[in-house]
């Protein structure tokens, strides 16, 4: 599927976003192995959560989706018939082989293409020493074997800055014995260490150190997922690039481990307000109002790369548009993520004319430069296609983005709310 947005001159209007990502996959698969019946709100519609579900369902859970709702009844997993599939979703893959390494039976998970190509040590390294037993291809790659076995607690401080990997263990954890203690360098975000205080588990969040006791008993619950601020990045930087904004989004997910992205913004220049600050479940919810503003530059490097992760394709766009351009490092992750994404922002870049040195760990992009019309690829990869949609909203003509459906992992709406505020 393909397609064209022509250039805009504003955005305005009042929008509410889909469930966050990362929370959805957590309420999931928690839904799925608590005692009795949780019902979610605002889960999210894109392919990731989706497959989450999937699996979940193929491990013994019943899940209905009726009016909006996600309902799950969970209780203890049994074997599943056939390969799981986490599709397109490194959080699927890697959080649930946390759960799988504690079942007593074995069970094979893999997923497509790009996930064929990601990373696995990260989690079955830690896994091992828990006690599990795990093959991959080439001892790396998906599909994983994992044959369950009984685990046991461990002390373990995390050599990658990555929230998945943290929550893989802490979901062994969950059906080890003894206590599981994480420890972090850099923090990263706790939607895991908040669901499960919310399930019931006794864990103890003390700075970058994370304790889950043995013997954990999750009961399901009512909850509602946020909209998703990594989604609402993008709806900011194309206001941030128009001449004349007045864009508000309501009830996006503010959780301090995510909410860099909005004092980064300020610091260069982004005139950005919440408004109407709520709780729910653990997690902190507001509205966003965000209005035209003169963008400086900005250096993103050390924890604030960690912190901004899934934000850096939107804010190389608006880096190229601001008056003194976007410095990134220490991002080597962002060559590991759905696609190569240095490569795929350089690819895409140079394609619409836009200059960009890149690094191993990163790029600079030089600011005051003029994006020009062009097809865009984003090689499958969300991020990116949503990225240059809204880069090609500040271009001089219409612009095609291609393999525009890579979109719906995350935000299936994401076209139709751009045409809702682009004007
Ligand atoms: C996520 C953590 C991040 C992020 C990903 C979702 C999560 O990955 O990039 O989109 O839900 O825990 P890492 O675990 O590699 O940091």
């Amino acid at each position: 599927m393909q397609q064209i947005i022509s250039p805009a001159r504003a955005i305005d209007g009042v929008i509410t976003l889909p469930g966050d990502k990362s929370i959805s996959h957590r309420y999931g698969m928690l839904g799925a192995i608590a005692e009795g019946t949780t019902t979610i709100s605002n889960y999210l519609t894109g392919a990731d959560c989706q497959s989450t579900l999937a699996c979940m369902e193929a491990l013994g859970a019943t899940v209905e989706q009726r009016d909006g709702k996600v309902i799950i009844h969970g209780g203890a997993l049994r074997e599943p018939a056939a390969q799981l599939d986490a599709g397109n979703s490194g959080s699927t893959i890697r959080m649930l082989s946390g759960i799988l390494a504690a079942q007593p039976f074995t069970s094979q998970i893999g997923g497509d293409e790009s996930l064929s190509r990601r990373p696995m040590q990260r989690i079955i390294t830690p896994l091992e020493q828990m006690g599990a037993s795990i093959d991959a291809r080439d001892g790396k790659f998906p599909p994983l074997t994992i044959h369950g076995r009984e685990l046991h607690g461990i002390d373990y401080t995390l050599p990658v800055a990555s929230a998945q990997v943290k929550s893989c263990v802490l979901l062994a954890g969950l059906f080890a014995k003894g206590d599981t203690i994480v420890r972090e360098h850099i923090r990263t975000r706790d939607h895991t260490e908040i669901a499960l205080s919310e399930f019931g588990a006794d864990i103890e969040v003390d700075r970058r150190v994370i304790t889950l006791r043995e013997g954990a008993h999750l009961t399901g619950r009512e909850l509602y997922v946020p909209g998703d601020l990594s989604s609402a990045a993008f709806f900011m930087v194309a206001a941030l690039l128009m001449p004349e904004a007045n864009l508000v989004i309501h009830g996006v997910g503010l959780n301090p481990t995510r909410s860099a992205l909005l004092d980064f913004l300020i610091s260069m220049g982004a005139s950005i307000k919440v408004l109407d600050l709520q709780q729910t479940a653990g997690e902190v919810v507001g509205d966003l109002r965000i209005r035209a503003s003169k963008i400086q530059g900005g250096e993103i490097t050390g924890a604030l790369t960690a912190a901004l992760i899934d934000e850096i394709p939107a804010l190389a766009v608006l880096g190229a548009a601001s008056e003194q351009g976007l410095t990134v490092r220490d991002a080597s992750e962002l060559r590991v993520k759905e696609t190569d994404r240095i490569a795929t922002i350089e690819s895409n870049f140079r394609s619409m004319g836009v200059e960009i040195q890149t690094a191993p760990d990163g790029f600079h992009v030089p600011g005051h430069q003029k994006f020009h019309a062009a097809e865009i690829d984003p090689q499958g990869d969300h991020r990116i296609a949503m990225a240059f949609a809204i880069a090609a909203l500040a271009a001089k003509g219409p612009c095609i983005i291609q393999g525009s459906e890579a979109a719906d992992v995350s935000f299936p709406e994401f076209f139709s709310t751009l045409r809702q505020i682009a004007k």
